[in-house]
């Protein structure tokens, strides 16, 4: 059966008139344009869809479940055409974001004032490792992902929004707590709790140690998530390297402190990332613009490329 929305439009206006003049007359059609449509969509059908008793026309049996159906149609197009009227706007549509672990921590604030910016929108989001972020962009299920540079090559366009700083915690009560300019060589004798293979943290700090002489551990611990580090760390258990942005209430607490060796801060930067060519809803593009633009202010924390000093963290 090969339909046309146009014949199912024609149909519809002599259904309601039950008059092939005045269907015309609505649709600024010739009586016998009227006519050819119907012909043509009555062949589609394989069946009559009006019949003439007297000087008035009926709708056949068939003809009913037509126009029952013809007004269904009418009417899931004219929501399609408000949706995506809507989409032009910027109070309605939907985001779909994917995280690293470690930017949840900072996210939900932004998105609690792009929110009360924009109410009606709904966002999605999945917070994962950066494999299946770089996952989630290959296969465009995302609009964005918020994670570390992605690698080049993979056709994704990234730009960086925000510091993030990685800092080597330990308990208050640590013996290097409170010392000055710290070698890392020194580290060497601490164990160190680490995040999982596939976090960008993880890899950061491994880079960092072997740049500086290949220090190896006492021994390494392994923990998925931020959280459990904090508690292994606070726990006395050992040493760990996390983003600042995971820490502030430990922090402002003092149930974590942050050790001064040489060479940390590690300056890792966080980036909004897309597919190269994507096309945005406007919402979207809004998306993008505020985390551009105002992130770094609304949290607090330098952009790319200001400077952090120990005193901000
Ligand atoms: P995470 O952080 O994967 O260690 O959570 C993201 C990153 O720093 O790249």
């Amino acid at each position: 059966m090969n339909i046309t929305l146009r014949q199912l439009k024609v149909f519809e206006a002599v259904a309601r008139h039950l008059n092939f003049t005045r269907a015309g007359a609505e649709l600024f059609l010739t009586q016998p344009a009227v006519s050819m449509q119907i012909k043509q969509l009555e062949e589609q059908v394989g069946q009559p869809l009006f019949e003439q008793l007297g000087k008035k026309i009926h709708l056949t049996d068939p003809g009913r479940e037509v126009f029952r159906y013809s007004q269904a149609i009418s009417n899931q197009l004219s929501e399609l055409q408000n949706v995506l009227e809507e989409m032009k706007g910027l109070q309605h549509g939907r985001l779909t974001l994917a995280l690293a672990s470690t930017a949840n921590y900072f996210l939900p604030t932004l998105l609690g004032v792009f929110n009360q910016r924009h109410r009606g929108v709904t966002v999605d989001i999945e917070v994962t490792n950066r494999e299946n972020l770089l996952r989630a962009l290959a296969a465009n299920s995302i609009d964005f992902a918020i994670m570390g540079h992605p690698p080049d090559g993979l056709g994704l366009e990234s730009s960086p929004f925000l510091d993030n700083p990685l800092v080597v915690l330990a308990a208050p009560d640590h013996p290097l707590a409170g010392h000055e300019r710290i070698p890392p060589e020194r580290l060497a004798q601490e164990t160190f709790i680490s995040r999982e293979r596939g976090s960008g943290t993880r890899a950061a700090r491994e880079r960092f140690f072997a740049e500086h002489g290949g220090i190896s551990f006492g021994k390494t611990m392994e923990m998925n998530s931020n959280e459990a580090i904090k508690q292994a760390v606070q726990a006395g258990l050992g040493l760990g390297v996390l983003s600042i942005h995971t820490m502030e209430v430990e922090l402002m607490l003092n149930r974590l402190v942050t050790l001064d060796v040489a060479g940390f801060p590690i300056m890792r930067h966080w980036y909004i990332v897309h597919r190269e060519g994507k096309r945005f809803t406007t919402i979207a593009q809004a998306f993008k613009e505020f985390v551009l633009h105002e992130a770094a202010t609304l949290l607090n924390v330098p952009g790319p490329g200001q400077a952090i000093t120990q005193s901000a963290q």
